[in-house]
């Protein structure tokens, strides 16, 4: 599994490149677009989106447009989350971050770039299994996940928590939102493109929301506990920025007895759809374990 997944990543990470390589636009934003996208990602949206459709038995290829398109908004996300005006951070993917090297406007500019061009890539998608209105789909699904009932949405209310005291209930809703739910459009996304069921669409839903809750306790975590080389970015900086996180409010030992249960559920869902699960379960066991 590790092997599979690590080819799917491999055509990711190639593809990115080719898809910047054929824009008609300015070096220097192609340049600052190309810089964060290829600075080594995880590439975890594209790999669930791909996961999802080998549980259906479909070509990776009828979804590597919609990967690459979902990993350009996530960079994007990045660009813009790291901002001095947002956490301020100096490193991300174990690089200095795009504001360091191109300046803060060229950083925005670039994050405006890649999250108009994933709906473009989309868009432009040729494939004779994808119709018209599947792509119309995907669109639409994509816009609300990253948008202002998505993630922009989880993005405020995390700038508007810093320093106060938050209950649980609303720090699940900035995790729900800033990171949860781009990771279940890609699970759905995956989905719409492999014709899932009524049935599998409502359980892999179920099992992509408690992935992507698991996934940003654990970033939480790795906050804390991470170690600065192996996650690419500095710790403590949710520390620094008096952001409310799951350490900080169920303290070590309940974050990670949170994460368990989420993985727990998110494992319980997936079965529940039957379908050829062995990619999406270890994915479940990276983002349990994972140290970046
Ligand atoms: C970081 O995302 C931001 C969060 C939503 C937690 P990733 O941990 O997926 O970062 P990369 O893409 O691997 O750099
Ligand atoms: C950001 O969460 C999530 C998005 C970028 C939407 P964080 O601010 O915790 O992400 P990191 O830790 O900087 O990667
Ligand atoms: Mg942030
Ligand atoms: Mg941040
Ligand atoms: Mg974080």
């Amino acid at each position: 599994m590790e092997q599979f997944l690590k080819q799917l990543k491999q055509r990711v990470d190639a593809e990115l490149p080719a898809y910047i390589a054929k824009l008609k636009a300015p070096d220097r934003l192609k340049q600052s677009m190309l810089y964060s996208l290829e600075a080594g990602g995880k590439r975890i949206r594209p790999l669930l989106l791909l996961a999802t459709l080998d549980a259906f038995d479909k070509r990776a290829e009828m979804g590597l447009p919609v990967a690459c398109a979902i990993e350009m908004i996530h960079t994007y996300s990045l660009i813009h989350d790291d901002l001095p005006c947002m956490d301020d951070d100096d490193l991300r993917r174990g690089k200095p971050t795009n504001h360091k090297v191109f300046g803060e406007a060229a950083a925005i500019l670039a994050g405006d770039g890649l999250l108009t061009y994933a709906f473009q890539v989309i868009a432009d998608m040729d494939d004779a299994e994808v119709t018209a209105e599947t792509k119309l789909q995907l669109i639409r699904e994509l816009a609300k996940a990253a948008g202002p009932e998505g993630m922009v949405a989880g993005q405020v209310a995390d700038m508007e928590g810093e320093g106060k005291p938050l209950s649980l209930d609303e720090l699940e809703y900035i995790h729900r939102h800033k990171t949860g739910k781009m990771l279940q459009y890609s699970v759905l996304a995956g989905a719409l493109l492999a014709r899932a069921s009524r049935t599998q669409m409502v359980h892999l839903d179920e099992f992509a929301s408690h992935l992507g809750l698991a996934f940003q306790i654990r970033d939480d975590i790795l906050d804390i506990e991470g170690n600065e080389d192996k996650i690419g970015k500095r710790v403590g900086s949710d520390i620094e920025n008096e952001k409310v996180t799951y350490p900080a409010l169920l303290t070590m030992t309940g974050a990670k007895e949170k994460l368990r249960f989420h993985i727990d559920e998110a494992k319980r869902c997936l079965q529940a759809a039957q379908i050829r699960d062995e990619a999406l379960l270890y994915i479940c066991d990276l983002v349990a374990t994972r140290d970046h």
